[in-house]
């Protein structure tokens, strides 16, 4: 079977490594080879062993009949959206790694790919490696899922634990994250959890069966995160994590990221580097988690290139999927409860005649005080900390 790889970039050319390192056992499940075509991409690879399979259009790989599989990996909407689009229309399935496009346009390539009787699927998009989305989409259709919890920023779970660890601050960690390759130059995605946001809004899309619109999640990342919190953190047991999670309210979702102060026993609390894990409660299985390789080159790739097994086993057949145009009018932010935690340089006397009982987690330091609130709405807490005015930050627990 012949197939495409659109960006070459880290994805791109580890997808092309798995497929030549593990060609065998891709054809063992098979019966079948994949054999790669083409690769689009705008740059030159001199001196790469597949030189001979580069193109620079993407019509060339639309008008070849014979590629029924494409994969995406180039990232961004645009122009991965016009070049998927022509894809499917052409009749080809297409697997992409970009939670960018199929948080904004996944919902409609979906109905494309379904009109054009191929397939559009996304395993790689969110936790990497981690085989999440064929979980939901195949393993947990029998449960009402109550709750999804997810560290599924690698970046910024490996540039929290080595605040955690080392005490560092988060300029430093962030420049060593960059050093390492794993933050971008512009690491605004990653820290302001845009891409944490992106990867619950699809999981909630697909266990909802509607769009959820990723604008509409409230979104806190790291960037005011600091080694003082860690010490908070420390002298509480807790340790801070980026959640992305939807918790079943109602007949509907709310959906938050957020850095939370976890304590020592909660699923997540020992995820830590690059690693990502996604917690998923059913009201029948109950607890459920799954941990892996959340980025990086091969093990996105691995996820990749068993969704190419998945199309070439589903030539010519739709794969139904649950995700419709209609939007999920999600759950009322202000109304989740929590307990907060909040620096201040307000005095005791002047936390406890706003918030009432509260537990103080005092480092002694000379111009601030910390302390945890009992379980009060967001709203609560909005219009409380107005009333005490010079609040320093404040961090949810989970
Ligand atoms: N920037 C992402 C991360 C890549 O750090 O998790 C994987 O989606």
């Amino acid at each position: 079977m012949k197939v495409a790889i659109m960006g070459y970039g880290t994805i791109g050319s580890g997808v092309a490594k798995v497929l030549d390192v593990n060609r065998d056992v891709i054809a063992d499940h098979l019966g079948d080879t994949l054999d790669l075509k083409y690769i689009l991409d705008l740059r030159d690879f001199p001196d790469d062993p597949h030189k001979d399979l580069f193109v620079k259009d993407y019509m060339d790989i639309v008008n070849d009949s014979e590629v029924q599989i494409v994969v995406e990996t180039m990232g961004g909407v645009n122009p991965a959206y016009e070049f998927v689009k022509a894809m499917l229309l052409a009749g080809k399935s297409v697997t992409t790694s970009n939670k960018a496009l199929v948080a904004d346009k996944g919902v409609e390539l979906t109905k494309i790919a379904a009109e054009h009787n191929c397939n559009f699927v996304f395993e790689a998009a969110v936790g990497g490696g981690i085989p999440i989305i064929r979980t939901i989409n195949a393993c947990l259709t029998a449960d009402i899922i109550e709750e999804v919890s997810a560290i599924c920023n690698g970046t910024t779970n490996y540039m929290l634990t080595k605040m955690e660890k080392n005490g560092s601050d988060y300029a430093d960690v962030l420049k060593e994250a960059q050093d390492l390759g794993y933050a971008e130059k512009d690491p605004t995605a990653d820290v302001e959890g845009f891409d944490s946001c992106r990867k619950i809004a699809i999981l909630t899309s697909l266990i909802t069966g509607h769009q959820v619109k990723f604008e509409k999640i409230p979104t806190q990342g790291i960037s005011k995160i600091s080694a003082v919190d860690f010490k908070y953190a420390k002298a509480m047991n807790r340790s801070i994590k980026l959640l992305a999670r939807a918790v079943k309210t109602g007949d509907t979702y709310t959906c938050r990221v957020a850095p939370f102060m976890l304590p020592e026993d909660h699923t997540l609390f020992h995820v830590s580097g690059v690693m990502n894990a996604v917690y998923i409660r059913g009201n029948m299985l109950g607890d459920s988690m799954y941990y892996g390789a959340g980025a990086g080159s091969l093990p996105t790739a691995s996820a990749v290139a068993a969704d190419m097994v998945f199309l070439a086993r589903n030539t010519n057949r739709v794969v139904p999927v649950k995700w419709d145009e209609q939007e999920l009018a999600i759950g009322d932010n202000m109304a989740e409860t929590y307990r907060f935690f909040v620096r201040t340089g307000a005095s005791q006397s002047e936390i406890e005649e706003v918030f009432g009982n509260v537990e103080y987690a005092n480092l002694d330091l000379d111009d601030e005080t910390g302390f945890v609130t009992e379980m009060i709405s967001e709203s609560s807490f909005e219009q409380l900390s107005k009333s005490l005015g010079e609040i320093k930050s404040y961090i949810r627990l989970a």
